[in-house]
């Protein structure tokens, strides 16, 4: 069937329009509530918008993991899901969209991404290893260090800019990776990791030429290439935007592309096929079969894997949608639109867009907020009160303190705001878009913030704060001043 294949289109007055090419049928309710609640929420959640109960919540940015718009074909598969321990026909439906999407022979279920990483780690990682990879993952790195392995991020120059017109943000600096070798020695690397759409630098893709690079230097040393395909339909998309030899080629065959260059894949399957879950697979029956026995200790047997029969269910059709190109460039899509907008206004953000969401520069946006207060906190806290979006902190509260108990400030202070695939509209991203211009005409009002609870692991998780002043108060006055009743 002909149809457009981006969800990008040309008006007839020149503009370039994300439109949504789906049709919404089940709706949920939102509450857009008035500032001095959102005020009290925002204190109640001791600043930290992963305590704040979405009740409060005008549009969710804080991630796109699980909350992913569902399609029809997904949800009537959940229902006729087969209850099985073993054997279930679910399971062989998703290691057969496993093996058709990726193009890998053997499959194993897990309860979702992080668990993929235990996996992973405890089978392949030794004390004193050491991983190259283009940029970690939270959960990642602590599974890898947790089984005594050393992770060494490879970027290359362009990856920590902020304003940058460099298409593969996310690629992995090949001199660096020689070096690596050289110097640990390729018996102590278990493997090198490229992640797609490279999370904490803003969503950033790679390219195919840069993962061909990777392969050469992995082949000459025998070390395996793992994959973290968990944003891989948005780092495919950008390469049928951004990489020439593949503006032609269906999503389809650049992920079979992507995921044959790499011996191991895995995926948390709450981000890439707006499911639940996730799954490794791999044509390698060596590293399958080391890490099979595993599976049933830590997540289930081998035909559920920790998930419900109904989440596998949607799991499998889920995988076949991310290799349709107008379910796939819908979040990249309004991303762009967001973050040229807002780069247009002047306001710092990571460019060019990636997946995931549109990330802001929060040391860009509020100067005056040093490092040791958080400012990528502070400008959640702020957006929160004054528009009731709730984004991520990915900067220094997501970090962690050195031993001497002194903050380890982050590399990039970001305020992160996830698009959830086929969730928001465009009016909605323009009221987003609204409020973000209010907050940094009126950026000079707001302060930091300081920790008043503080976990000692994953602490932006559940850790509580305070502002360092009362800049909220001054912030509301200003809002009512200029919106009055207005939400
Ligand atoms: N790898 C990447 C690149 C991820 O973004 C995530 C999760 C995981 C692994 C872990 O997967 O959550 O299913 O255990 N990212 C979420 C986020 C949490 O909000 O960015 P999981």
């Amino acid at each position: 069937m002909q149809q457009t294949g981006s969800s990008t289109i040309k008006f007839f007055n020149g503009e370039q329009i994300p439109v949504e090419l789906h049709k919404v049928r089940i709706v949920q309710k939102l509450y857009l509530r008035p500032i001095d609640e959102r005020l009290a929420a925002i204190n109640k959640g001791g600043f930290n918008t992963f305590l704040l109960n979405t009740k409060d919540v005008f549009l969710d940015m804080l991630t796109d993991s699980g909350t992913n718009a569902m399609s029809d074909n997904q949800l009537s598969s959940m229902m006729h899901a087969d209850d099985a321990y073993a054997g279930s026909q679910s399971f062989y439906k998703m290691e057969k969209a496993i093996q058709d999407v990726f193009g890998k022979k053997y499959v194993l279920p897990v309860h979702q991404g992080r668990a993929a990483e235990n996996i992973i780690s405890k089978s392949f990682i030794k004390e004193g290893d050491v991983i190259p990879m283009n940029y970690h993952f939270t959960t990642t790195k602590a599974h890898m260090e947790l089984n005594g392995g050393k992770v060494f991020e490879i970027y290359t120059e362009e990856a920590l800019k902020i304003k940058s017109s460099y298409p593969f943000k996310g690629n992995l600096d090949i001199n660096k990776l020689k070096s690596l070798i050289k110097k640990y020695g390729r018996e102590n690397i278990p493997f090198i990791r490229l992640e797609a759409s490279t999370n904490l630098i803003g969503g950033q893709p790679f390219s195919i030429a840069n993962m061909r690079e990777v392969r050469k230097v992995a082949d000459e040393n025998s070390i395996f290439m793992l994959l973290d395909a968990s944003l891989i339909g948005e780092n495919a998309y950008w390469i049928s935007q951004r990489e020439e030899e593949f503006k032609h080629t269906p999503i389809k065959e650049i992920l079979q592309t992507m995921c044959g260059l790499c011996d191991l894949v895995y995926f948390s399957s709450r981000k890439v096929s707006s499911s639940r879950g996730g799954g490794i697979c791999t044509n390698n029956k060596d590293l399958f079969l080391k890490m099979r026995e595993l599976i049933p200790l830590f997540e289930g047997f081998l035909t559920y894997g920790g998930m419900s029969v109904r989440e596998i269910e949607a799991m499998a059709v889920g995988l076949y949608e991310t290799t349709d190109e107008t379910v796939i460039s819908q979040s990249p899509s309004f991303i762009k639109y967001i973050v040229d907008d807002l780069d247009k206004s002047g306001i710092p953000v990571i460019t060019p867009a990636g997946g995931l969401g549109c990330h802001i520069d929060a040391m860009g946006f509020l100067p005056q907020v040093p490092q040791e207060q958080y400012p990528a906190g502070a400008l959640a806290a702020a957006l929160y009160i004054i528009s009731g979006c709730r984004g991520m902190e990915r900067g220094t509260i997501s970090s962690e303190r050195d031993k001497d108990g002194k903050d380890i400030l982050a590399d990039m202070e970001l305020l992160r705001l996830a698009f959830p695939r086929r969730v928001f509209t465009l009016s909605q991203t323009k009221f987003l878009i609204d409020r973000i211009k209010w907050l940094y005409l009126n950026r000079e009002l707001v302060g930091g913030l300081e920790f008043v609870e503080e976990p000692s692991v994953l602490r932006f998780f559940m850790g509580k704060l305070k502002p360092v002043s009362d800049w909220t108060e001054k912030l509301v006055a200003k809002f009512k001043e200029d919106f009055g009743d207005s939400l």
